[in-house]
């Protein structure tokens, strides 16, 4: 009997490892596979689909737009660089910042016009564009500004119609309290400033959809400011307010549901170089559905099921 525990034991742990292995291994062959997964690190923030730092991965929409410079997270577009302070993956929504912008604390400006602003490649705005709870605040425009002259369709009494608003309770009525301007001298009369004999406003407020395009130097602009809200709570004043660029990111409807498709087959999600196509990445073969299709990797499949028998048979 105190023989037979010892033995019963060991015979009792040999199979059940063996079920383990049987029952782990395809998982296994999967996952080695797909082992070069796409998920990367830069700093504290994960980068994760439909965001990659590898070319290759993520979703070609995003492609060559992220960088990790000595653990700080920067992405590139047509205006400039930027660091990226959050991604938030729950909202898809990605928070930028322009060191060259202006803030409550300083406004930076030069006849030139300071800062990126926020313009995209043609091919990439209909993925990521500024959310509409953004204010952009130009400042210093000049009166031959094409924000002061290229909106027709006067609203009434033949005023020219000037694109700038309050944008989610923000605007430059309320941001002109900042201690930025103490001594600019701006007008601070609010209506004064919109299309009376005064000249413009020094500091003009719109969404990013009213112009599609926020380019400093082109508006005539010396600076720039922008600032998000996202609580529905509005912030108590400009003191209060985030500064910052929101930006929402998105995949065109069409291209939504393939992601889901090629993870719940344990595969990584990718795409092609060449085509930039959607790609599932399943270690010994690429997929454009996903890893269980026979398209494109009938004869890896094999192969891998021919392995695991080889496995299966030399544990036994
Ligand atoms: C990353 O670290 C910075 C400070 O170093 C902090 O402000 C920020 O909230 C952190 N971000 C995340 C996503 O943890
Ligand atoms: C699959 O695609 C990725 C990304 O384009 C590429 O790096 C990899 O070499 C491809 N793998 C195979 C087996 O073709
Ligand atoms: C912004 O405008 C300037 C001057 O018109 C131009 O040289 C520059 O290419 C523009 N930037 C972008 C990103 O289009
Ligand atoms: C913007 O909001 C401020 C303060 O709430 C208000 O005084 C001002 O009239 C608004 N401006 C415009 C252009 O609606």
């Amino acid at each position: 009997m105190a023989e037979a525990a010892p033995f019963l034991l060991r015979l009792n742990n040999g199979v059940s490892s063996m079920i383990c292995v049987l029952l782990l291994l395809p998982a296994f062959l999967r996952t080695a596979a797909a082992s070069s997964s796409c998920r990367s690190y830069c700093g504290n923030m994960t980068v994760d689909y439909p965001f990659a730092l590898r070319p290759g991965c993520g979703h070609g929409g995003f492609r060559e737009l992220l960088y990790c410079i000595n653990g700080v997270l920067m992405l590139h577009i047509a205006s400039g660089s930027y660091r990226v302070l959050d991604i938030d993956y729950a909202y898809a929504g990605l928070t930028l910042h322009d060191p060259a912008m202006s803030d409550c604390y300083s406004l930076a400006r030069s006849p030139d016009g300071l800062g990126n602003g926020f313009e995209v490649e043609a091919w990439r705005a209909a993925y990521l564009r500024p959310d509409p709870d953004n204010v952009f605040m130009l400042i210093g425009c000049r009166p031959d500004s094409p924000l002061f002259q290229g909106f027709p369709a006067p609203s009434r009494g033949g005023r020219r119609h000037l694109p700038c608003r309050n944008v989610s309770g923000m605007g430059c009525e309320e941001y002109y309290r900042c201690p930025a301007w103490d001594g600019e001298g701006q007008p601070r009369a609010g209506e004064a400033a919109y299309g009376s004999p005064v000249g413009p406003p020094q500091c003009c407020a719109l969404e990013f959809g009213a112009i599609r395009a926020i380019n400093v130097s082109k508006l005539r602009c010396e600076g720039y400011s922008s600032a998000y809200s996202l609580a529905p709570v509005r912030a108590a004043g400009p003191g209060a307010w985030a500064y910052g660029i929101r930006v929402a990111y998105s995949l065109p409807a069409d291209q939504e549901g393939f992601c889901g498709a090629c993870q719940a087959t344990g595969g990584v999600c990718g795409y092609d170089q060449e085509t930039n196509a959607d790609l599932c990445l399943c270690g010994r073969f690429n997929s454009t559905s996903n890893c269980d299709s026979t398209a494109g990797g009938a004869g890896v499949s094999a192969a891998g099921i021919k392995l695991y028998f080889i496995f299966i048979i030399l544990y036994l």
